[in-house]
């Protein structure tokens, strides 16, 4: 029988503003930090009683196991995650989780490109470490709309090689993140693609995937109710067969192959 999702209470350890409205928060959370998987997510509850009602989905962006430690890289965009920004140190959290399906990876020492538009880097940096661990050769891709959005690219660069782009110009390249994963891909043998970012993004990639054969995962992100594959409220289109066949993001996602989904603006 399933069992029923956790929820944790958890003491925060650190709440660091890294950039503009781009926050790290860091929990203390050993079973999750145990059980967790790239690419997965858990809910906050965030308020003290129920007032935002619903839970805020938020991926897992760092796991340091050994210290039993789990953070998150989230955007300040409503009531939600205002609350969850003026958490400190010592106060307490609760999430339910993780949830969800996360990225598949196999092998040793393969070729894989990552690419992470805005806050979509925040489920790739546990990623890159997972794989990274594993030998592959790593091209993480960082775009955003100024400076201020690419993020924690300092980090990323234990795992791999990082470029980065802005739209304004504010970084030594000027343009869109698919400019960038368009020239990698022309350059070299890849064996995975791995992307999460807004719609647009993950659409130029589905469509580069297609064109080149190359596989890619794509993580997506859709409002959600419970979280947890009830109330059919974070359903996409899925894209094999010829009726019409729903995927709740929540639990068949939030991670799919790219030719498994119909993305809609
Ligand atoms: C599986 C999953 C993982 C996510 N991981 C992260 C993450 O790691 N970091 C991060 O910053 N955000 C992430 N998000 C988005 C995050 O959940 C929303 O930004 C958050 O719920 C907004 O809550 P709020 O109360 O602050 O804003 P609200 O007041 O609820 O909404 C404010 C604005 O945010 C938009 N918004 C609300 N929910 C979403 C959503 N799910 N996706 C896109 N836009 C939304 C609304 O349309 C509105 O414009 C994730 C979403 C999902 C579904
Ligand atoms: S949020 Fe309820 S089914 Fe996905």
């Amino acid at each position: 029988m399933e069992q029923p999702p956790k929820d944790w209470d958890c003491p925060v350890l650190e709440q660091v503003n890294v950039s503009a409205d781009y926050y790290l928060l860091s929990v203390a959370a050993p079973q999750v930090a145990l059980s967790a998987l790239p690419g997965q997510f858990v809910l906050f509850r965030c308020g003290t009683r129920y007032d935002p009602f619903l839970r805020r989905p938020l991926s897992i962006h760092q796991v340091k196991r050994e210290r039993g430690e789990v953070s998150f890289l989230y955007q300040v965009r409503g009531v939600g995650t205002r609350w969850l920004a003026g958490r400190n140190k010592g106060d307490a959290v609760s999430m339910l989780g993780p949830f969800g399906r996360g990225f598949t990876f196999s092998g040793r020492g393969k070729r894989g490109i990552l690419v992470g538009a805005g806050v979509g880097v925040a489920p790739l940096l546990f990623l890159a470490g997972e794989l990274s661990a594993l030998d592959w050769k790593l091209v993480i891709l960082i775009g955003a709309r100024t400076r201020e959005g690419i993020l924690r690219a300092e980090v990323f660069k234990h795992y791999g090689n990082v470029k980065i782009i802005a739209e304004d110009g504010s970084t030594a390249r000027q343009g869109t993140i698919l400019d960038l994963f368009r020239e990698e891909v022309e350059e070299a043998h890849w064996e995975m693609i791995y992307a999460c970012g807004p719609v647009a993004v993950l659409k130029g990639i589905q469509k580069i995937s297609k064109e080149t054969g190359i596989p890619a995962q794509i993580a997506l992100e859709e409002r959600m109710a419970c979280g947890v594959g009830a109330c059919l409220g974070c359903v996409c289109e899925g894209a094999t067969g010829e009726t019409v066949r729903y995927l709740r993001v929540c639990r068949e996602g939030p991670v799919f192959d790219s030719h498994e989904v119909i993305l809609r603006d």
